[in-house]
Formats: structure tokens, C-alpha cells, sequence
């Protein structure tokens, strides 16, 4: 029987330690059927100094019952909160995570008053808005969704330890985010609706690759925080979650260097050289933006949810929440509807020194 107890220990010493990065900390039941490892850790969890830990164990079969190799089957109902000191309530989010309802209503109501933003711009603007300045007010108003979905879903964990269906419309959307966060940041860098009407068949490849890409994308969100991060394929999830998002990430820049390319060429050929500089200019901003707010949101959030305590989870939850605003704001504020078009009130001096400057560039290859 020591041998049987071991991983039944190892499972219970393992749930008690308050670990960094936390998933969804709350009421969970999980069953362990046949399972060979000698560690079984269950779940994660912030505990502030009055933390509580109940944990259930019924069903504990071994299999098969006379081998030193035993599999281990049980079920395990867990709860972990912590209780307010003052007012004796139980709170079931981990300590680092406990602002992040407010953080996320917060930034639901900064979404909210840019979505009003844009839809007077939109009004004012009626004569230069093009078909993308609507798609636009669509992510907005999705993101800000998706904060409010994610917003409850986190308060309702932390009042009663399950999100009550919250947690179902926070994947959708999620998913309608994604899916229309990416579409657009495509669609900008083919410069569809700006440059062009249409789509050519390699652009549209390209979104072909992406959306469906995004579906097994959220599929892995939904397994990765149901299952908790000890469960048996959460790392498989892991990885495959995070190879589908660079290849995602990989894909929407291609649109933006093809477009880059295309206007060197036209740059070259159509002999108006200012206009294209402008464009030119703008495109690769925006080639340098997408790559920043990627390598922000991937890589550095990650960084800081490493090395932050897990007291100050919700620190990286912001820092990726602003990366994400600035973004938005960015995108709206150089792709913007605008009447006084300056492309039109070039004079022939400026036209010189574009065509300068665009020689200058050739010498440079991004
Ligand atoms: C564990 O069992 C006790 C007694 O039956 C019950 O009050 C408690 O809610 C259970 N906890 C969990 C997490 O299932």
C-alpha cells in the first residue's frame, strides 16, 4: 500500500502549493481514470494568508491491484478560496487575479466610448468612409463584448466559484474577436477598400488560412481553460494553440509586405512619386505596428506573467490590455476616414523630393 499512496500524496502536496499563473481558479471536479503517473498535480491557485483549500477524494481504485505499477483512478471535487478577513466572504479567484473583473469592465467601458468615437467620426466623415471603416467599428464594438463577457465571467468565479454560462459567451466572443481582429488586420494590408476594391486570389488565400486557423485556435482556448493545466493532454492543447497563433500571427504579414512591394513597384513605374511615398510610408508603419503589438502581446506579456509574483498576476493582464488599445487606436487613427485628402495637394517641389527620397529607398530593400 506505500507504493499506492505515493502518487495520492504526491497528487494532494502538489495541489497545495500556490503557484504562479493560475488559470481558472474555482470549484472543479476532475476525474482521474487509470492514470500511471506518479505525480498528478490538480490545479493552481493563489492563496493570500486566508486561504482555504477543500478537497474531496472518493472512488480510489488502483489497477491492476497486485503490480508495482499502478494505475491510479479517483475522483477529485476541489474548491480553493480565499476568505476576507473582515467580512468573512469567500473569494475564489486567486489573490493575483481578484481586480481583474474590474480591470476588464474598465476596459470594456474605454472600448465602448471609442466604438461612440468612431461612429461620430463615421458621421461626420460620410463622404470618405469606406467599407473597412465599418468593419472597424465592428472589431471595436466585438473586443468590447468580449471584455464584458470576460468581465462577468472572472466576477461570478470570484463571488461563487463557476462562471454560470458566462464562461460560454466569453468563447464566442472571443472567437468573433479573433476571427475579426485578424480578417482586418489582412484586409488593411492588402489595402482593400483604401487601394483597391477587390481581393486578389493569393489574399484571399491567405484569409482561408487564417480563419479556419483561428477556429482550432479558440477550440484549444476552450479545452486549455476548462481542463486545467495539470490535465492529462492541457500541454498537446498548449502547444498546438500556440503553433496555430504564429502561423496566424506569420500570415496576416504577408498581405502588408505584398503591399509594400507593390507600391515600390508602382512607385517606380507611375511617376507619381509623392503619393506613393505617403502610401508607402504609411504601410510600412503599419508593417512595424503589427509586428510590435504581436511581439508585445506573445512575447512580453508572457515575460512578465513568468517573472511577475503571482500577487501581481493581473500587472501583465493590463500591460497586454493597453499593447492591445494602443493598437486599436493606432490602426483607427492613421486609417481613418478623411475628406481633405492630401493626396490630392501635392505641388512640384514636394513631387522632387518624394522621387528623391524613393530613389534614396531603393537602396535600402526592407
Ligand atoms: C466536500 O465534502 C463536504 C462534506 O460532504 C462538502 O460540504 C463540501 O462542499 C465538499 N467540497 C467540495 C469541493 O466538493
Amino acid at each position: 500500500m506505500a507504493a499506492a499512496a505515493a502518487p495520492l500524496a504526491a497528487a494532494l502536496l502538489a495541489v497545495l502549493l500556490a503557484l504562479a499563473a493560475p488559470a481558472a481558479a474555482e470549484i472543479r471536479a476532475t476525474a482521474i481514470r487509470a492514470d500511471p503517473r506518479t505525480i498528478i498535480p490538480l490545479d493552481e491557485f493563489g492563496f493570500s494568508n486566508q486561504g482555504v483549500l477543500e478537497l474531496n477524494v472518493t472512488g480510489i481504485a488502483f489497477d491492476p491491484p497486485a503490480s508495482p505499477d499502478l494505475d491510479l483512478s479517483m475522483d477529485v471535487s476541489s474548491a480553493m478560496y480565499n476568505v476576507d478577513p473582515v467580512t468573512g466572504q469567500r473569494a475564489y479567484l486567486s489573490v493575483g487575479s481578484s481586480a481583474l473583473p474590474s480591470i476588464y469592465f474598465l476596459f470594456c467601458v474605454v472600448y465602448a466610448a471609442l466604438a461612440a468615437a468612431w461612429v461620430s467620426i463615421l458621421l461626420r466623415k460620410r463622404t470618405a468612409v469606406f467599407r473597412i471603416h465599418y468593419f472597424m467599428l465592428a472589431v471595436l464594438v466585438l473586443k468590447g463584448f468580449n471584455l464584458l463577457a470576460e468581465a462577468e465571467d472572472k466576477s461570478y468565479i470570484e463571488r461563487t466559484g463557476t462562471a454560470h454560462g458566462w464562461d460560454v459567451l466569453f468563447y464566442i466572443f472571443s472567437f468573433l474577436k479573433g476571427i475579426s481582429l485578424f480578417t482586418l488586420i489582412v484586409l488593411i494590408g492588402t489595402g482593400w477598400s483604401f487601394l483597391k476594391p477587390y481581393l486578389a486570389d493569393r489574399e484571399k488565400k491567405v484569409l482561408m488560412v487564417v480563419i479556419p486557423l483561428q477556429v482550432v485556435a479558440n477550440i484549444a482556448q476552450v479545452v486549455i481553460d476548462e481542463s486545467g493545466p495539470y490535465a492529462r493532454d492541457w500541454v498537446t492543447w498548449r502547444q498546438i494553440f500556440l503553433l496555430v497563433d504564429v502561423v496566424c500571427c506569420c500570415a496576416i504579414l504577408f498581405p502588408i509586405v505584398w503591399s509594400i512591394k507593390n507600391l515600390r513597384e508602382a512607385a517606380r513605374s507611375d511617376g507619381k512619386a509623392a503619393v506613393n511615398l505617403m502610401k508607402l510610408t504609411l504601410f510600412r508603419q503599419y508593417y512595424v505596428v503589427v509586428i510590435c503589438y504581436i511581439y508585445f502581446t506573445r512575447v512580453v506579456v508572457y515575460a512578465l506573467v513568468t517573472i511577475t509574483s503571482y500577487r501581481y498576476l493581473w500587472t501583465s493582464v493590463v500591460a497586454g490590455e493597453i499593447a492591445t488599445l494602443a493598437f486599436y487606436v493606432f490602426t483607427g487613427y492613421r486609417f481613418r476616414p478623411e475628406v481633405h485628402n492630401p493626396y490630392f495637394a501635392i505641388d512640384d517641389d514636394e513631387e522632387e523630393a518624394a522621387a528623391e527620397a524613393l530613389k534614396l529607398d531603393d537602396e535600402f530593400e526592407l
